[in-house]
């Protein structure tokens, strides 16, 4: 169970800070009010200002967005804050420490704040090194490097700058408590309710009720190997995750099962996700009667199941038993984590919802490479170093690397998942399905 929890706190994570595209310029007032109740969320609990936050905002806005890097040059860095509205940002080298590479100094000027009460919350990565703080005053501030970590990172920002992004008030601390008290994810009707508003909202789905019965009885003489199931579910953990899931890759469809039959005429459903007695999502084949059951009467999610029956044409060329080969031959492998990211990133530009851009996806994964390094091995920088060609770089290695070739992170990311390529735990694979081949049956 721990493992499920946190491989899925780094997804959920990451698909949030996806959902930043309906991100809108901050919503402030024109004139300098003396207080708003959104200034003294810092001050409270992460599980308390959440949920006030998020009466306060559209869920979306609560993201963090990447608002510039700061350079050692003349032309500093001017955005638009949520509480200080000109701001401006430069990096100054020195040598203060006597070290090799020397540290520096990030100068930021904050001023015309449009309330009395106000601050802006930063979050501050070079791949090296994350760090925050905030700004309450009117006034320049800086922010201390005082070592530059090693040469590559002393490069980095001479090239790179330091990247900075702007919190919402509130979110001091709560980055690890979001995927526990983001309204999208909790069972309840409330939850529930938010997915499916999320989904109108974002896609233009509609979800209609039914008239009772919700189950229909399925004939199971009538289901036949290569039959498609395409679930969604809406609520709970696994509700918000297939929630943002739709929207970030476009179906409306979360998750998809395959029918098989074996020679003795056994009804089977292959599928990824299931989780195993260790807790972790694997790869699995079951028996109807067990799938059916569970989804019946044991999935929390509210499943809705949608069985597309394969067309008797397709049907009559389908290849059982190469089907099953291929199913025994991926069956308790991993749920393709690896690469989950990579397959909503196919161009370069364009492709990204914006204003999502390959310095924030490199950013994210700086932060949470240094914060969870195990779980982000697992999903990304294998598969970085897989499109690079290159074995057990680190991130920031990767990211060096990438700027040595004259390439770019963003270049990278768009390299297409290779079918041979093999990961440390197995072959990638959702492997049954074909996501995007969802979007056009159901539509
Ligand atoms: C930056 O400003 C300093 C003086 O403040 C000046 O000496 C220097 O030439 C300027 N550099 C550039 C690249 O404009
Ligand atoms: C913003 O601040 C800079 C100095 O930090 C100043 O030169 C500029 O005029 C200010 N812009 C506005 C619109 O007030
Ligand atoms: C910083 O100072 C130390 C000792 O004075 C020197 O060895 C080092 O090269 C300097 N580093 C830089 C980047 O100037
Ligand atoms: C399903 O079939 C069973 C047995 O044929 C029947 O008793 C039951 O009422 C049916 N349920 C629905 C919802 O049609
Ligand atoms: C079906 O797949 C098996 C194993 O992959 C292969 O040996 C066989 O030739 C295939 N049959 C047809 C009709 O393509
Ligand atoms: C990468 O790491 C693995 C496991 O630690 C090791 O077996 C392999 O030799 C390493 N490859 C290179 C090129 O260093």
């Amino acid at each position: 169970m721990e493992i499920l929890c946190k491989t899925h706190q780094i997804l959920l994570l990451l698909f949030t800070i996806l959902t930043i595209s309906y991100l809108q310029p901050p919503k402030v007032q024109a004139f300098k009010a003396p207080f708003h109740p959104r200034d003294v969320l810092p001050w409270l609990p992460g599980k308390v200002s959440w949920p006030i936050l998020g009466t306060l905002n559209n869920a979306a806005d609560l993201l963090p967005s990447f608002v510039g890097a700061a350079f050692a040059s003349n032309n500093s860095l001017n955005w638009k804050g949520s509480c200080f509205y000109n701001n401006s940002a430069w990096m100054e080298f020195h040598n203060k420490s006597s070290t090799e590479f020397g540290g520096g100094t990030l100068h930021i000027k904050v001023s015309k704040a449009h309330s009395w009460t106000c601050m802006d919350l930063y979050i501050f990565a070079t791949p090296y090194r994350v760090t925050w703080d905030y700004y309450f005053i009117s006034r320049e501030h800086t922010l201390e490097f005082k070592e530059w970590e090693s040469k590559a990172e002393f490069e980095y920002v001479k090239n790179r700058g330091v990247s900075i992004f702007l919190l919402q008030a509130g979110m001091l601390g709560t980055l690890q408590a979001l995927w526990e008290v983001f309204p999208l994810f909790t069972n309840t009707g409330w939850g529930e309710n938010t997915n499916i508003a999320f989904l109108k909202k974002h896609m233009g789905a509609v979800f209609e009720e039914r008239p009772q019965p919700w189950v229909t009885n399925i004939t199971v003489e009538d289901i036949h190997s290569g039959d498609f199931l395409a679930l969604s579910k809406i609520r709970g953990r696994w509700g918000g995750f297939e929630t943002l899931e739709k929207w970030v890759s476009g179906a409306y469809a979360g998750h998809t099962a395959v029918c098989l039959r074996d020679f003795e005429g056994k009804l089977w459903v292959g599928e990824s996700g299931h989780e195993n007695e260790k807790g972790e999502d694997v790869i699995a084949i079951l028996p109807w009667d067990e799938w059916w059951e569970y989804e019946l009467t044991k999935d929390d999610a509210n499943p809705q199941i949608a069985l597309l029956p394969l067309h008797p044409e397709l049907r009559a060329k389908f290849n059982e038993s190469a089907a099953w080969e291929y199913a025994l031959s991926m069956s308790g492998k991993p749920y393709g984590y690896h690469n989950l990211i990579f397959s909503w990133i196919d161009t370069i530009s364009e492709n990204y919802p914006s204003p999502l851009d390959a310095h924030l996806v490199a950013s994210v994964m700086t932060v949470w490479t240094r914060l969870k390094p195990a779980y982000a091995g697992n999903m990304w920088i294998e598969a970085l170093n897989k499109r690079l060609g290159t074995q057990n770089l680190s991130l920031s290695e990767i990211l060096v690397q990438v700027e040595k070739r004259g390439s770019s992170f963003g270049e990278l990311l768009a390299i297409p998942e290779q079918d041979n390529w093999v990961y440390a735990d197995g072959l990638w694979s959702d492997g049954w399905l074909l996501p995007l081949s969802v979007v056009y049956i159901l539509c």
